[in-house]
C-alpha cells in the first residue's frame, strides 16, 4: 500500500492589515481587551477583487512550485472553505480552472474550521487506496465579507488567507499516518451563517436583518473547543500508534490563545510545543492550520522527519485531528514553474469557452 507524502505547501494572505485599534474605531472595543481575551493583534481584510478562489490559486501554485509537480499531474482538488466564491460552482472548479489542472477532479468540502483536516486525510486515504497519486488540498477564507462589521462578539476574530499541501504518492513510509474525523450537528446553531441556504432563502428581509452574517455562541464554542483538542489529539496518536511525547510540533486551528493554552494544560505539553501564528492573523478558520505550517516551515521549525500533529474544531460541529510525518520537498527532478501553467491555463479556459459556444451554434442549428 503506497503511502501519502505532503510534498509541497503554500500560502497566501492579502497585504492589508486590520489591528485591534482599527477596530476600535469601528465597534466598541481595545485592544487590550482583544488581545487579553483572544491573543490577536491584527488580521488580514480581502480587497475588492481579492477571493477565496484567488488566495486558493496563489497558495496551491506555491504548494506546486514546492512539490516541482505539473498542475496536469494532479488528480484531484479538494478546497475546504466556508465561504466559497459561490454556493455552486465549487471554488475547487474555480481553481483548478485557474492553474491549468486539466486530469484532476474537484470538489469542494465544507467541515467549517476542522475542514482542512478532513480533507487532508480525505486526499491521503484516496492515495493510500491507489485511486490517485497527486492530490492538492486547499484550506481558503474570506471570512471578512461575511463578517458583521457591527458585532464586536464576532468582528475581532475573524481573518482571511489560504494554504495549501501537495500529497503525493510514495512506496517510502511516512507522511500522514492516522487521522480522527468528529461531528455533532445539535450544535449547528452555535455557529453558523443561517441566511442565504434553502431554509432561509435570501431575499430583501433576510439581507435586512443580517442572518447572512456569521451568528455565534462565543462562550459555549469555547467550552467545546476545550473539550475536544486534547481528546481528538490523543485519539489520533493512537491510532497512528504514537503518544504525545513522539511528537516534535503541535499544529492547532487558530481560534484563540487560552483554547491553545487550555489544550496544553489538558495534554500536559509546553506551549513552545504548539505553533502559534494567531497574533498576525486571527482567526482565518480552515485555512488557520495550513499557514501555521508553511509559516513553521519556513522559519526552520518544522523539519524534515519531525512528527506533528494538526488539530482543530468548528461549526457543524465538527472537530477532528491529523498525525503525520513531515516529508520536506522531494529532490528537485527540474525546474517546474506552475505560474506558466496558469497562464496557459487562462488560454485553455478561453478557449475552451468559445468551443463550446461555437458547439452550441452548431447544435441549435441541427435541432
Ligand atoms: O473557529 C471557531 C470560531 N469561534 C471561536 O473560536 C470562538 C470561541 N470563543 C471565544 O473565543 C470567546 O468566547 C470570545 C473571544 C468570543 C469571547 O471571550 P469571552 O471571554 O468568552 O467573553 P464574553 O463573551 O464572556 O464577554 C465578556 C464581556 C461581556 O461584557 P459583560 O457582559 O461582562 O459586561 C461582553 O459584552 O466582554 C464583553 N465583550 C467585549 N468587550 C470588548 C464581548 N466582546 C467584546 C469586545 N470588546 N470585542
Amino acid at each position: 500500500m503506497p503511502y501519502a507524502h505532503i510534498t509541497g505547501w503554500g500560502m497566501a494572505v492579502p497585504e492589508k492589515i486590520l489591528t485591534n485599534d482599527d477596530l476600535s474605531k469601528m465597534v466598541e472595543t481595545n485592544d487590550q481587551w482583544i488581545r487579553e481575551r483572544t491573543g490577536i493583534r491584527e488580521r488580514r481584510i480581502a480587497k475588492d477583487g481579492e477571493t477565496t478562489s484567488s488566495l486558493g490559486v496563489e497558495a496551491a501554485l506555491k504548494a506546486l512550485t514546492v512539490a516541482n509537480l505539473r498542475p496536469t499531474d494532479l488528480d484531484l482538488i479538494i478546497c475546504s472553505t466556508s465561504t466559497p466564491d459561490y454556493i455552486f460552482p465549487a471554488t475547487a472548479c474555480l481553481i483548478q480552472d485557474q492553474i491549468g489542472a486539466t486530469k484532476a477532479g474537484a470538489f469542494d468540502l465544507l467541515a467549517a474550521c476542522s475542514g482542512f483536516i478532513y480533507a487532508t486525510n480525505m486526499a491521503a486515504q484516496a492515495i493510500r487506496s491507489g485511486s490517485i497519486k497527486n492530490a492538492l488540498v486547499i484550506g481558503a477564507e474570506t471570512l471578512s465579507r461575511f463578517v458583521n462589521w457591527k458585532d464586536r462578539n464576532t468582528c475581532i476574530l475573524f481573518g482571511d488567507g489560504a494554504g495549501a499541501f501537495v500529497l503525493q504518492a510514495s512506496e517510502k513510509p511516512g507522511g500522514v499516518h492516522s487521522a480522527v474525523m468528529h461531528s455533532d450537528g445539535s450544535g449547528g446553531d452555535l455557529l453558523a451563517i443561517p441566511g442565504g441556504g434553502s431554509a432561509i432563502p435570501a431575499s430583501e428581509a433576510t439581507v435586512h436583518a443580517g442572518r447572512h452574517y456569521i451568528e455565534m455562541d462565543g462562550k459555549e464554542v469555547f467550552r467545546f473547543a476545550t473539550r475536544v483538542m486534547t481528546q481528538a489529539t490523543l485519539e489520533a496518536l493512537d491510532a497512528a500508534g504514537m503518544t504525545i511525547e513522539d511528537v516534535h510540533w503541535i499544529v492547532p486551528h487558530q481560534a484563540n490563545i487560552r483554547i491553545i493554552e487550555a489544550a496544553a494544560r489538558g495534554l500536559k505539553q509546553p506551549m513552545d510545543k504548539f505553533i502559534v501564528n494567531l497574533d498576525r492573523y486571527g482567526n482565518t478558520s480552515t485555512a488557520s492550520i495550513p499557514i501555521a505550517v508553511v509559516e513553521a516551515v519556513e522559519k526552520g521549525q518544522l523539519k524534515s522527519g519531525d512528527k506533528f500533529v494538526m488539530v482543530g474544531f468548528g461549526a457543524g460541529l465538527t472537530w477532528g485531528a491529523l498525525a503525520a510525518e513531515w516529508t520536506g520537498p522531494l529532490p528537485s527532478k527540474g525546474q517546474v514553474r506552475p505560474s506558466q501553467y496558469r497562464a496557459l491555463g487562462r488560454i485553455r479556459s478561453f478557449v475552451r469557452r468559445v468551443i463550446r459556444f461555437i458547439e452550441g451554434i452548431i447544435f441549435r442549428r441541427e435541432l
